[in-house]
């Protein structure tokens, strides 16, 4: 007995892809999508069921171009370096298709309708922090990240998890009023997909990286 549909539920899981080349510039998002999706990601795991999340939906199209233009600035020549280098040893390999893809978001990101950006609290954290305090925070807000994007990708849209902006942290906090005490995680640009047929990527098998038992 399965409590799911497995089909649907495996295709979800299996085929929810980083989207950039393919997200529709064109197509408004209806406010109404992201709340829905936002409350989906809601019921995620926290660490001691903090729930420290906030979110920023940015819309306007200045907002938009400002962080794009801290997004190029993180990255500076980083996605296009990794291109050429990619493309010179691989030929057209997974990575240099991800790498081409990802020079493409850069250019267009301040197109892309919604960006959204998933904050956490880390007021309660030392100074330098031992490793499995970041895994405490990090691990409190990564799988509400996720959730987010199964569930737009159950609804026909798209996004990428991106981090390159969080190099220029101070200046995209003072451009959305962050306050002190709470951490940007990420930005997602989300768009209706153009097309919605997004296929099972290539990774190792799950053999070759778990360990039964011991290491
Ligand atoms: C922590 C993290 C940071 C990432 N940062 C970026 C980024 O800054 N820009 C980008 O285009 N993609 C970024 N990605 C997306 C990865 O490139 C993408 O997940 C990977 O290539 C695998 O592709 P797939 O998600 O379609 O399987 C990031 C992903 C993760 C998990």
């Amino acid at each position: 007995m399965t409590v799911f549909d497995l089909a649907v539920t495996d295709a979800l899981l299996s085929t929810t892809r980083a989207v950039r080349k393919r997200l529709d510039l064109e197509r408004p998002v209806p406010r109404a999508v992201i709340n829905e999706c936002l409350e989906l990601s809601l019921q995620a795991p926290t660490g001691s069921n903090k729930q420290g999340w906030s979110w920023i939906v940015v819309t306007d199209a200045k907002k938009r171009a400002a962080l794009a233009d801290l997004y190029r600035k993180g990255a500076g020549s980083y996605l296009q370096d990794a291109e050429k280098e990619s493309a010179a040893q691989n030929g057209d390999s997974q990575d240099t298709r991800v790498f081409s893809s990802a020079v493409y978001l850069a250019e267009r990101l301040q197109d892309v309708p919604v960006h959204v950006i998933p904050c956490i609290n880390v007021e309660h954290m030392v100074e330098n922090p031992p490793r499995a305090a970041w895994a405490g925070v990090m691990g409190s807000i990564f799988p509400a990240i996720w959730s987010f994007q199964l569930a737009l990708r159950a609804r026909g849209l798209g996004s990428a998890l991106t981090t390159l902006h969080l190099r220029c942290e101070d200046e995209a906090n003072a451009l959305l009023g962050v306050p002190d005490g709470v951490m940007q995680v990420a930005l997602l640009p989300v768009a209706y997909t153009i097309g919605t047929d997004f296929k099972v990527a290539k990774r190792p098998p799950a053999s070759a990286v778990t360990h039964w038992e011991q290491w």
